[in-house]
């Protein structure tokens, strides 16, 4: 059985801010959008998945984004790490987020998000950026699995707005430097 090669990695720069937005959209849209209201997400993809808000963070030299494409180039997936914005208290100003990670659902289960999401752990550790947060719905346990399996643990919960539908997320800390086995 063949196998599909390997999708590419590498920095966004400013220029694939529409790319990163689209697909920002696309996969919020495949793994989330049924929860919520139309208006609701219609409101939150208009205020937060734009060319802008990604044009925004891209020039920002304290902001890693990683985009995995296929041998075209058309992009399959992206994480996007920086300086937290979690709701904690007292929160150091060191602290450092992986702030999204997001793959095509056809390309989810096969290492792909792992690869991604090692790299921005060891750009956030490179920067210096410690400890390190991600914030999780409370229910995706898929996601909540893999943040485990590199030493994340709940330390907290807070209300994420999409438009005025509220989400109970956890707030995950990065406890130890565990590795998957
Ligand atoms: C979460 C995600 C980035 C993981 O990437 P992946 O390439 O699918 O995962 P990998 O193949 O590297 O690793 C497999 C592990 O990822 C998690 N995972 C796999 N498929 C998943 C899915 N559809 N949704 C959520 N997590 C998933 C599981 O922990 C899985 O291992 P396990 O089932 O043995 O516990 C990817 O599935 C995805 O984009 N999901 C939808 C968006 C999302 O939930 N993002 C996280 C927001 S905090």
């Amino acid at each position: 059985m063949s196998r599909a090669p390997a999708p590419f990695v590498r920095r966004a720069t400013a220029s694939d801010a529409p790319a990163v937005a689209t697909l920002g959209a696309a996969t919020f849209v495949e793994t989330f959008g049924h929860l919520y209201p139309a208006e609701d997400l219609a409101a939150f993809l208009a205020a937060s998945k734009t060319p802008d808000a990604y044009a925004k963070m891209l020039a920002d030299p304290d902001v890693f984004v990683l985009l995995a494409e296929d041998r075209s180039g058309e992009p399959l997936g992206y994480v996007l790490a920086g300086g937290c914005k979690l709701p904690m208290p007292d929160l150091d100003p060191r602290s450092g987020e992986v702030r999204e990670l997001y793959l095509l659902s056809g390309q989810q289960g096969r290492g792909l998000g792992t690869r991604l999401l090692e790299a921005a752990l060891e750009w956030l550790e490179s920067t210096g950026r410690t400890p390190v947060y991600v914030g999780v719905w409370s229910e995706n346990h898929g996601a909540q699995r893999l943040y485990a399996r590199y030493g994340f643990e709940k330390v907290g919960e807070y209300d994420f707005p999409v438009g005025a539908t509220l989400d109970r997320e956890f707030i995950l800390e990065q406890k130890s430097r565990r590795k998957p086995d």
